[in-house]
């Protein structure tokens, strides 16, 4: 995209903007005119907003808000006014010794608080939850290469009991029971260069894993074709007119971005 910026009147709100996907969301609204209404847990860390603040457009049409997951209410004088609301702040620990408390509670919590806000002023349009892919691929079916994975699938939550499997769920009830026009968008692992200069949770993966890929990638070259798990469609995404990157080109701009950060030296 160019950084011209384009004519828009409306303002959204996009929760956890410091993240990784926030970010970049925060980016592409500035670009496109929106007023974006960034909520952050700490504004006075500059790790987590200097980047945000340097954005095309960040001077005249973004605010810097605070707000936690956990703070009943907090939403409400933020996403007052807005179009729509971006959700992804979720809370994400590693190696979590109580999944329930740290990680299940907060995330259907978290969840259910922001569209709790939203479902109070009906300047809001749209709700757009970044789910996973968690949510939707565990059945009790076995995923094999010939599964296609899409939109009607939906994770057991008893087989799969995972902060954004019930998370998504929780979203889904309330907002059919609120009236509220919900999306979910569903990613698998992200990847692709960082705005922001700390590494976030899948960042971190890719920090592992983008070696291990690049040699597979070396490897399938030589004797064997990549074959997938399973499938997971793109019909969906691909009628709303995204065109998918190519996988190489992706990890070649995840690995210079993080070379550039110094987060990997090979
Ligand atoms: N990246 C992926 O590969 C991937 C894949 C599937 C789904 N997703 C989902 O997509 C969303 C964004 O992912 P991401 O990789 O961009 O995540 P990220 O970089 O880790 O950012 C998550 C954000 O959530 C905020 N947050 C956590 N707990 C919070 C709380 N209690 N109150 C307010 N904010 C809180 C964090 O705020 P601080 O900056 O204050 O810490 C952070 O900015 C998440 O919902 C994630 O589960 C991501």
């Amino acid at each position: 995209m160019s950084g011209s910026v384009a004519c828009n009147t409306k303002t959204v709100c996009v929760t956890g903007a410091s993240g990784y996907i926030a970010s970049w969301l925060v980016k592409f609204l500035l670009l496109r005119g929106y007023t974006v209404k960034a909520t952050v847990r700490d504004p006075n860390d500059p790790k987590k907003v200097e980047h945000l603040v340097s954005l095309d457009g960040a001077k005249e049409r973004l605010q810097l808000v605070k707000a936690n997951l956990l703070e009943e209410g907090a939403f409400d004088s933020i996403v007052d006014g807005c179009d729509g609301v971006f959700h992804t702040a979720s809370p994400f620990i590693t190696g979590a010794k109580d999944p329930q408390t740290q990680l299940i509670e907060p995330a259907v919590k978290g969840t259910l608080n922001v569209l709790g806000s939203c479902a109070k002023f009906p300047s809001i349009k749209r709700v757009v939850l970044t789910s996973s892919i968690a949510a939707v691929a565990y059945t009790a079916k076995p995923l094999t290469p010939d599964v296609v994975v899409d939109e009607t699938w939906y994770s057991d939550a008893e087989f799969c009991k995972e902060s954004k499997t019930l998370a998504e769920e929780a979203a889904w009830s309330f907002a059919k029971e609120k009236g509220i026009d919900l999306v979910t968008i569903n990613p698998a692992m992200v990847i692709g260069p960082l705005l922001q200069p700390t590494l976030n949770t899948s960042a971190s993966q890719g920090q592992k894993y983008i070696p291990m890929l690049l040699m597979d990638g070396l490897t399938c070259a030589e004797d064997k074709p990549f074959s997938p798990t399973f499938q997971v469609s793109k019909e969906k995404a691909k009628s709303l007119g995204i065109d998918f990157i190519p996988l190489e080109v992706s990890l070649k701009e995840t690995v210079d971005s993080l070379k550039e950060k110094k987060f990997i030296d090979f």
